[in-house]
């Protein structure tokens, strides 16, 4: 991308080798998830603002395959490093993916998730507009640890970067620290990057050394102070990770309020970034929204509701302590409280599927009414169905899954049990307490059920004896 205002190529380089040893984790680093995408997504997601996915190299190591197929819908390029040898020596490892080796190189590490698009596009401003040969973004922590410090000249240039294990006392006290995202001049970067050695107490190639290397060859390299921290925050440790979590979450709400979506005490919902809210929906609280949901205008989402990968039509109602996963719920159609809703339950147009209700592989239609104790799997239901209390479709004969068709208009009473494969016929009804086993004509009446018995004065006589 030939950005306009600069006039200059950039390309970005994003470090996910690492196992991220303080996590204490089989899974590597990167991988782990804070508001609902892994770290790594993040900080693609924030890069692809300012440069085209074929110039976002990530550079793999620590299950690679697993990071790579991740990104890979994204379209960035990936480079591997086999072993991790320090920062430095993954950069390094990025080189030959990258297109050309001018212009700008900015270095983002993978375990940054909170980063934005804005502080990136003001990063490259800002090393596209002087003569540095790199600018790195800092901040000041109160609590440092865990971050390398950075030793600042009068005029605000970086002329060194020490990372804690190589501090001394007096250089642990610093604490403008260095956040790990970098713009260099690619050239530069290029020419200098094999002058950092392993000559520190970890044995590791560190890209912060290029600092102090840039400075020595007469370069300048210009921090950019940030003032608020949390934007910068690196996942080391799953109290960060949780931290991270948290963050992304009231970042989320706040825009989602902003945007005119109404949340009934917004620190307690939990919703994923990719969740699309429209305009007056109301949220109540401990509600979860995941995945790539999709809610639309005026919905109703009731409290602890858990919504995962699934489409709410405008006017949908989902009522209290309902679990949605991988379905589509109809406009003005109301679901819950405790329905259950899974792989691609469809529930249509002013329908209504009530408590203890579960919906599964199956469409119900416009203005069908589920409201209390079914279970209703591989079924495709008319419109204005009625489906009694206790109806179960038995749709398993124990080696294979079966279809129930129901057509506009039937009447299931309470407690039917329908064996699939089976057919009802449109304006057909079922007695209460039927077992149906065969197909059921237009407008018949089907009775599956002994007739009652009724013996007079039973009671007493039963007494006598
Ligand atoms: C790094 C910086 C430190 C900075 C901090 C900010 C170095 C030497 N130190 O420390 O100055 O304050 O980030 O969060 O850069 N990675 C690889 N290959 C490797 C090593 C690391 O790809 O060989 C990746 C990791 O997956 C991770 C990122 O680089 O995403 C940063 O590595 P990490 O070990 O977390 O560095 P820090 O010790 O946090
Ligand atoms: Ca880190």
């Amino acid at each position: 991308m030939r950005d306009t205002e600069t006039g200059m190529n950039i390309s970005i380089v994003i470090l996910a080798a690492g196992l991220g040893t303080r996590m204490r984790s089989k899974r590597a680093k990167v991988l782990h998830r804070a508001g609902g995408m892994a770290l790594v997504e993040h900080v693609v997601a924030a890069a692809r603002a300012i440069a085209p996915a074929d110039r976002i190299v990530v550079v793999t190591g620590h299950q690679a395959e697993q990071v790579e197929g991740l990104l890979a819908p994204a379209g960035v390029r990936f480079a591997r490093q086999t072993e991790q040898k320090g920062t430095g020596h993954a950069v390094e490892c990025a080189r030959a993916a990258i297109p050309e080796n001018n212009g700008l190189l900015m270095v983002l590490y993978g375990d940054t998730p909170l980063l934005s698009s804005a502080t990136l596009m003001r990063l490259r401003d800002e090393q596209a507009s002087g003569d540095a040969g790199a600018t790195l973004i800092t901040t000041t922590l109160e609590d440092p640890s865990g971050y390398g410090r950075v030793m600042v000249d009068a005029s605000g240039n970086a002329t060194a970067i020490v990372e804690e294990k190589a501090c001394n006392d007096e250089q642990r006290r610093i604490n403008i620290i260095n956040s790990g995202i970098y713009c260099f001049r690619a050239d530069l970067l290029w020419k200098y990057l094999a002058e950092v050695q392993p000559t520190n107490p970890a044995g590791e190639f560190y890209l912060t050394d290029m600092a102090a290397i840039l400075t020595r060859h007469g370069h300048r390299v210009r921090t950019m102070h940030i003032e608020d921290a949390r934007e910068l925050l690196g996942i080391n440790t799953r109290m960060e990770l949780a931290e991270a979590d948290r963050l992304l979450r009231w970042r989320k709400v706040e825009q989602l309020m902003l945007s005119g979506v109404t949340i009934e005490r917004p620190e307690t919902v939990t919703i994923d970034t990719q969740v699309r809210v429209g305009m007056d929906t109301v949220i109540e609280s401990f509600a979860r929204i995941l995945g790539n949901s999709e809610i639309g205008q005026d919905c109703s989402i009731g409290a602890g509701a858990i919504i995962d990968s699934s489409i709410l039509a405008d006017r949908a109602a989902v009522k209290p302590y309902c679990v949605v996963g991988d379905s589509r719920i109809e406009s003005g159609a109301q679901v819950g409280p405790f329905s259950r809703l899974r792989q691609n339950a469809e529930i249509g147009r002013d329908a209504r599927v009530g408590n203890f209700v579960e919906v599964k592989k199956s469409r119900l239609g416009v203005g069908t009414k589920s409201q209390h104790l079914a279970y209703l799997g591989d079924s495709e239901i008319g419109d204005k169905v009625n489906i009694g209390a206790g109806t179960i479709t038995c749709n398993f004969d124990g080696e294979k899954k079966h279809k129930t068709k129901i057509g506009d208009g039937v009447f299931v009473g309470s407690n039917a049990t329908l064996v699939a494969p089976l057919e009802l016929a449109e304006e057909s009804y079922i007695g209460a307490g039927s077992v149906i086993t065969d197909a059921v004509p237009r407008q018949a009446l089907a009775l599956g059920r002994s007739r009652q018995v009724v013996k007079e004065g039973w009671a007493a006589k039963r007494k006598k004896k």
